[in-house]
């Protein structure tokens, strides 16, 4: 290697360290981060208060930043939260389970039984360390679904049959799960290194599968739901028999889902575990779809359950 090679071999090492750092050694929440530059808000990231009421103060000053600059046209002062809020549907069935029968079951059963071995070793009973790296995990297969019928759709001139929007509004939901744990749990330096190579590898790995076979991705996405299932019955059985401390709702939760005030983890699991359930029916159902011959857009999707 010459001279020139080292010299720009150490750049580039000691760019991606600067791009690397924040990411995995910050110990400040994102929002926290992103305070100096919202404007002028002076509020004390460091007290028990929720990242919800944080982002609707955000949501405040921003309203008000903007109705200053005269771009605002609203009269009210909206001090609505950046997400829909809506009420879970915990009637559904957990115990539901896709019976893999075809090969292309089998393969995605298999694929998401071998996932889970080493998962559930490596974290044990520590449900709230696995729920926050396991919902890293559980938004992307909505988004690249939807970024790739998004891309679909506009390539052949083509309705979805609201397929996109079920598919982000999946991966918005799960993104909302990983939102409220954090606001109770911070990831360690090497759960944020593990985040940070696992989506790597995960979003390229589901993005191939799903160009090459979606009806095998909306199964492993099926099965990784029912797992999700399972994990949260868990983390549930544990909070109700006292092997985990229970503790109050956080903020975003209660205005996420319309929880009552008074709302602990507990009933923060019995939602989050059905929208798990729903995602298990949703994937399922648009593999079955494809797996009967036919495409999504046949079928409408069923949408507005978020
Ligand atoms: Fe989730
Ligand atoms: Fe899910």
């Amino acid at each position: 290697m010459n001279r020139n090679h080292a010299v720009a071999a150490t750049k580039m090492s000691q760019l991606l360290l600067m791009q690397l750092r924040p990411r995995l050694f910050s110990t400040t929440s994102h929002f926290a981060s992103r305070s100096s530059i919202m404007g002028p808000s002076k509020i004390p990231m460091d007290t028990t208060i929720g990242t919800a009421r944080v982002l609707a103060m955000h949501a405040r000053n921003w309203s008000a930043h903007a109705s200053d600059l005269g771009t605002n046209k609203k009269e009210d002062n909206d001090q609505k939260a950046p997400w829909e809020a809506y009420e879970a549907d915990t009637s559904i069935d957990m115990k539901k389970h896709h019976k893999p029968v075809t090969w292309n079951d089998k393969i995605a059963f298999g694929i998401v039984q071998a996932l889970k071995y080493p998962t559930h070793f490596y974290f044990q009973k520590k449900h709230i360390h696995h729920a926050v790296l396991l919902e890293t995990v559980a938004a992307v297969p909505g988004m690249v679904g939807g970024m790739l019928l998004h891309a679909k759709s506009l390539r052949r001139f083509e309705q979805s049959g609201g397929w996109i929007k079920a598919l982000l509004e999946e991966a918005e939901n799960e993104r909302m799960h990983l939102m409220t744990f954090i606001d109770v749990y911070r990831p360690k330096w090497h759960e944020r290194a593990l985040v940070f190579a696992v989506q790597g590898v995960f979003f390229n790995a589901y993005f191939l599968a799903y160009l090459a076979s979606p009806k095998l991705a909306h199964r492993i996405t099926g099965y990784l739901e029912e797992e999700a299932v399972n994990s949260y019955t868990e983390f549930l059985n544990d909070l109700e028999k006292g092997v985990m401390e229970d503790m109050p709702a956080p903020a975003i939760a209660i205005d996420y889902w319309c929880l009552p005030q008074n709302s602990t983890m507990k009933d923060v699991v019995r939602v989050i575990r059905a929208d798990e359930a729903h995602h298990r029916d949703l994937n399922h159902y648009a593999s079955d779809i494809q797996c009967g011959g036919h495409e999504l857009k046949e079928y409408p999707a069923p949408i507005g359950y978020h």
